[in-house]
């Protein structure tokens, strides 16, 4: 017998970074999935088709997942854990918290634990904390409810409700970065200038509650002026460059109602909101000038366990 976990990626919309310092944050989750298959063994072993995974240093923290999980729940972690993903890496769109929430639902399925989402979350946490030093949490509530969700830390997350679907646009930078120093260079930013910092927080803040409002709304022209308004305060805490601005301002000259940097920025993607009937034409200009770009129709479910 085999458990399988599928948990599908994510996107920030809006208050990255100032999420980690208290404001609210908007998140949805994306088609892009990855795939584990749990299985009893005579001992643990993870084997991934993640270029990383292949390195031991990339399965440590998948290994903390299940090592945590074994000792809350006092069993010996004798399982096979395999990994497949269709994610892009070190691109923003949430790889690893993605694989982290797919191990935790795997092993509750095969282990019966019952797992509520507060509980897969709590647990892929500890396998994020490695990865990032110091994440927020919203990646994996981004992965494990689904949908669109309103993140804030220390409140309970608020997915939200709407008629149809929506679509945004991703393009990926192709350069690599590093969460957790992003993540300690904006520190840096918030000693330096803590009152501004604190302004930059509260706006972010604020951006992302009429950002959900937008969306809710259908009123995709709105939600890219935020977008862009966003991006801006990203750029004053220095988490973009000049590839991702070149990113941004390309695909607001193809014609996106608004784009900006998505996740912890310094490389990784954008994301844009785009006039219906235009997503095609701006993904084919994106891609003509060498970038992997694409649609992604949202709300998507978050991640799903089974036997088989
Ligand atoms: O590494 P990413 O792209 O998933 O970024 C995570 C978002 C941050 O706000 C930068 C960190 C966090 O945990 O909230």
């Amino acid at each position: 017998m085999r458990a399988i976990a599928e948990a599908p990626s994510k996107v920030i919309l809006t208050g990255e970074h100032f999420v980690v310092h208290g404001a609210w944050a908007l998140a949805a989750a994306l088609p892009r999935k990855v795939r584990v298959e749990v299985s009893e063994s005579s001992h643990l072993r993870v084997i991934s088709d993640r270029p990383s995974s292949s390195k031991t240093q990339g399965l440590h923290p998948i290994l903390s997942v299940v090592e945590a999980i074994g000792r809350e729940f006092s069993f010996a972690p004798h399982l096979s854990v395999t990994i497949s993903s269709e994610i892009p890496e070190g691109a923003g769109l949430g790889s690893s918290s993605s694989t982290m929430v797919a191990v935790s639902a795997a092993i509750s399925r095969i282990h019966s634990l019952g797992f509520k989402a507060s509980d897969i979350i709590r647990f892929s946490m500890v396998g994020e904390k490695e990865v990032h030093g110091h994440p927020s949490g919203i990646d994996a509530a981004a992965c494990v409810i689904g949908g669109v969700i309103l993140f804030k830390s220390g409140n309970a997350p608020k997915k939200l409700s709407f008629k149809g679907r929506r679509s945004v646009l991703v393009a990926i930078s192709g350069m690599k970065r590093s969460t957790r120093r992003l993540i300690r260079s904006v520190e840096g930013v918030k000693e330096i200038y803590p009152s501004l910092f604190m302004g930059l927080t509260e706006a972010a803040s604020e951006v992302s509650l009429m950002a959900a409002d937008r969306l809710a709304a259908g009123d995709m022209e709105g939600l890219g002026r935020l977008l862009s308004f966003n991006h801006a305060a990203l750029s004053t805490i220095g988490t973009s460059n000049r590839t991702l601005n070149g990113l941004v301002d390309l695909a607001l000259s193809l014609g996106a109602y608004g784009a900006k940097l998505t996740g912890a920025g310094g490389g990784g993607s954008i994301v844009a909101v785009a006039p219906e009937g235009k997503e095609k034409s701006i993904i084919w200009g994106l891609r003509r000038r060498g970038f992997d770009a694409f649609r992604a129709d949202i709300p998507v479910s978050g991640v799903r366990s089974w036997l088989e």
